[in-house]
């Protein structure tokens, strides 16, 4: 079905920032009510990262050098930033893909697909910003096998101690009486409260396990919208949190929910624990005889 659908993708990560804003030109690309697709001007957007106004196509596999600024070298280099963050990212660090340089892709012998991108990635709190190398494999056949990344070292974009603000945050809500409990991050007008923030990073960063093991070559994955995130009492040294999350692939332009397990410390980082897909509702409300 040729779903050709002009989309502009602004911003996602930026903090208290979540501004997507969709042009539709079928109605099918329609999201309804999704709270988490935001007036753009609301507060944060400045900071937000911009693509390129790209025709979105079903396309075949491009092979070779690549058009840095079209889908194919930019879905890959998506995979980059969902790496970061499920590698260094914290409350206090949150990676974004500023942009592609170029790009090429090649087809490995019955093993899969190599990207070779040169990237610039952004840390969005500390706003830092550094050029990097990477390289993205999907692997061929099996859709449970998630892309392997490795990227040039980091050390300008992770300069930045952040040890003394995960610390404080740690032993806030550690020592708490009450567990945490917020939802809507953001609300249907970009914002979020300050105090609440931490949580966003935390969800967008255990969203990107998400992301990033689904990942395949005609996926683009953004963090949409924490729902809701509840602190679990734990006995350890850790915090932890079950979160619902919704994610926006800009391929099918669905939200997809997931439900997510996870902990952080700030010796450990954050670890999901559990991933589940929810059924996405609309569909589930459908009378059973529409194909
Ligand atoms: C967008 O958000 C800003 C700030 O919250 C508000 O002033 C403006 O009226 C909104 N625009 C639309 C079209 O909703
Ligand atoms: C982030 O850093 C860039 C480059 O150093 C600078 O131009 C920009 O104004 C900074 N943005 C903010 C929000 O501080
Ligand atoms: C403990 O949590 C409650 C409820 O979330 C909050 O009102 C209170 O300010 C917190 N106390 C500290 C010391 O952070
Ligand atoms: C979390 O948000 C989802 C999606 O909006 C909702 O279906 C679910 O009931 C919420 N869960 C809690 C515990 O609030």
């Amino acid at each position: 079905m040729g779903l050709r659908t002009i989309i502009v993708l602004a911003a996602l990560m930026g903090s208290g920032s979540l501004a997507a804003t969709i042009r539709p030109e079928t109605a099918s690309a329609d999201i309804p009510g999704h709270p988490g697709v935001v007036n753009d001007t609301a507060e944060g957007a400045g900071q937000k990262e911009e693509l390129p106004l790209e025709e979105l196509e079903e396309d075949v596999m491009a092979t070779g050098e690549l058009n840095p600024t079209h889908f194919p070298a930019q879905r890959a280099a998506k995979v980059v930033q969902h790496y970061l963050n499920t590698r260094y990212g914290s409350p206090y660090k949150l990676f974004g893909l500023e942009k592609v340089y170029s790009g090429n892709a090649e087809d490995v012998e019955g093993s899969g697909r190599r990207y070779q991108l040169e990237v610039s990635v952004h840390e969005i709190i500390n706003n830092a910003t550094q050029k990097c190398s990477a390289e993205v494999f999907f692997p061929l056949g099996e859709k449970s096998l998630s892309p392997q990344v490795q990227a040039s070292s980091l050390e300008e974009l992770l300069k930045k101690s952040t040890a003394v603000e995960e610390e404080a945050l740690f032993q806030k809500y550690k020592l708490n009486q009450s567990l945490l409990s917020a939802h809507n991050l953001p609300d249907s007008h970009g914002h979020i409260e300050p105090d609440m923030e931490p949580f966003w990073h935390l969800g967008t960063v255990a969203s990107s396990f998400v992301m990033l093991k689904e990942s395949t070559e005609s996926t683009l994955y953004n963090m949409a919208q924490v729902a809701n995130i509840t602190q679990q009492p734990t006995e350890d040294d850790q915090l932890k949190f079950d979160c619902h999350t919704l994610l926006h692939d800009m391929v099918s332009q669905e939200i997809l929910h997931w439900k997510l397990l996870f902990t952080w410390s700030p010796a450990g980082g954050v670890k999901v624990l559990q991933m589940e897909q929810l059924p996405n509702c609309q569909r589930c409300e459908k009378p059973q005889n529409t194909l």
